[in-house]
């Protein structure tokens, strides 16, 4: 065994996370939980401040788990010159789609140059923000190299995607992490590191297959959710029930795995990261159909749900102009706070566009935001004005029947009701 993985596998080291979000806070505090030395940065005065006072600003890590990692000498900085304490370097950053859906990458172009500063002296650098494949040689390596770094000498180089899902009890360390080096030795020692964070490493041969795989796992659930959203489309023609179709497909104990309709994909990973690989392959020159006509239906579920909505208010004579709909569940999925990326405010924008009425109900995203958003919240107590409630996220938190029981008629995006084993005469589903 090479004696940089030995060490990671044996001794104490220090752990730097560049990027204190969704991501990065919860594998630092994994980090710390796992007994190693913590650094986190960030850009952000206002993130490092608060997650210094203890102040947790992601679901998934409690105060008390912050509170015992600074108890334990973790720290938040801003300080990028703290980086070169680290044994081993996460950049947790950004990688959103700018403007006409291309990648952004900025915050790993500025991260990296950031590594490159600050790096040195057998240092593993791992880069886990989602990415297309070849970024962590054409970004991580490339910075590393400019400042005269030599790959598998000074510093060691892995990708590891992160697989965090928000509201999911998993914990960091339980969720199996892929690694790939950008030579087979940065492998072997990050796979060492990784295995002192999390309960089982799957290592890969390469960076690029490990990029590759985050963006095979994100693209398998977006294809299914756009197949399974055309199904429902199709069965509703049909008159015939897609979830019961779909409970029924999912009896059979091998060969199918059930997913489910909706208003369309949300979040920050589902509808982007696909994106990341069609774009990548666009400039490839290769064709990426399946991602393309899954993006095509995805995106149009809002216009679909939209159409249900009018034909269920003109049934009842009613047209959905100064209809009073109100909006239930604004994150974009269930028993979150998340409402970034949503496709409830895609569905919403529309209904106001034609000219609803429009209040909301989140018994998670706190009132002033659905406020800063423009519309106006309301509690399940005042809901007897409305003309049709919408239901877009399948909170746990929510009375359903209560619900039902308060307005005309629901139009359940979710199957909630069916899942629940409960149907009134006046709730329809997608
Ligand atoms: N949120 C998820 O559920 C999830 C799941 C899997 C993968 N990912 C991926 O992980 C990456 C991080 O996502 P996130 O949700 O944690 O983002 P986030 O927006 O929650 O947090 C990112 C943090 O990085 C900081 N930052 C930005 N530029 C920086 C820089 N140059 N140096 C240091 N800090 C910087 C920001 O201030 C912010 O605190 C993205 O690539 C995302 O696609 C996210």
């Amino acid at each position: 065994m090479h004696p940089r993985a030995s060490s990671f596998e044996h001794d104490r080291w220090t752990a730097a996370v560049i990027g204190l979000g969704y991501v990065g806070l919860p594998m630092a505090i994994t980090a710390a939980e796992r007994g190693l030395d913590v650094i986190g940065f960030d850009i952000s005065q206002e993130r490092v401040d608060s997650v210094s006072a203890g102040r947790s600003h992601v679901e998934d890590v409690t105060d008390e788990q912050l509170g015992r990692a600074l108890a334990g000498g973790a720290r938040f900085t801003t300080d990028e010159t703290l980086l070169r304490e680290a044994d081993a370097i996460v950049i947790a950053v950004p990688s959103p789609l700018g403007r006409n859906r291309q990648p952004d990458m900025s915050y790993i172009e500025s991260a990296s140059q950031l590594v490159a500063r600050n790096a040195g002296a057998g240092q593993l650098i791992s880069l886990e923000s989602t990415t297309y494949p070849g970024t962590t040689e054409d970004y991580v390596v490339a910075a590393l190299d400019a400042a005269g770094l030599k790959l598998d000498e000074d510093v060691f180089v892995t990708f590891s995607p992160e697989r965090v899902d928000p509201g999911n009890v998993l914990h960091t360390a339980q969720i199996p992490k892929v690694v790939g080096g950008v030579t087979p030795l940065s492998g072997e020692i990050g796979a060492a590191a990784y295995r002192r964070l999390v309960d089982h490493v799957h290592l890969v041969s390469s960076a690029r297959a490990a990029e590759l795989a985050k963006l095979l796992e994100n693209t398998y659930r977006a294809v299914n959710i756009a197949m399974v959203n055309e199904l429902a489309q199709v069965a509703n023609v049909f008159d015939i029930d897609i979830w019961e179709v779909i409970d029924a497909a999912a009896s059979k104990p091998f060969g199918f795995q059930p997913f489910y309709p909706g208003p369309g994909v949300g979040g920050h990973c589902i509808p982007l990261d696909p994106q990341f690989l069609a774009w990548r392959a666009r400039e490839m020159k290769v064709a990426t159909r399946f991602i393309d006509l899954a993006e095509d239906v995805n995106l149009h579920m809002p216009d679909y749900v939209v159409s249900r909505v009018t034909e269920l208010l003109n049934q009842d004579g009613k047209p959905l102009f100064g209809a009073r709909i109100v909006g239930v569940g604004l994150a974009y999925k269930r028993n979150i706070a998340d409402e970034r990326e949503s496709p409830s405010m895609d569905v919403l924008r529309l209904l106001e566009r034609r000219g609803a009425v429009l209040s909301v109900f989140d018994p998670h995203v706190p009132d002033e935001r659905i406020v800063a958003h423009r519309f106006t919240p309301v509690e399940p107590g005042h809901l007897g004005e409305q003309d049709l409630a919408i239901v877009l996220t399948d909170h746990d938190a929510i009375d359903y029947p209560g619900l039902a029981a308060g307005v005309p008629k629901v139009f359940d995006t979710r199957g909630v009701y069916r899942r629940l084993g409960t149907m009134p005469d006046n709730v329809v589903s997608l």
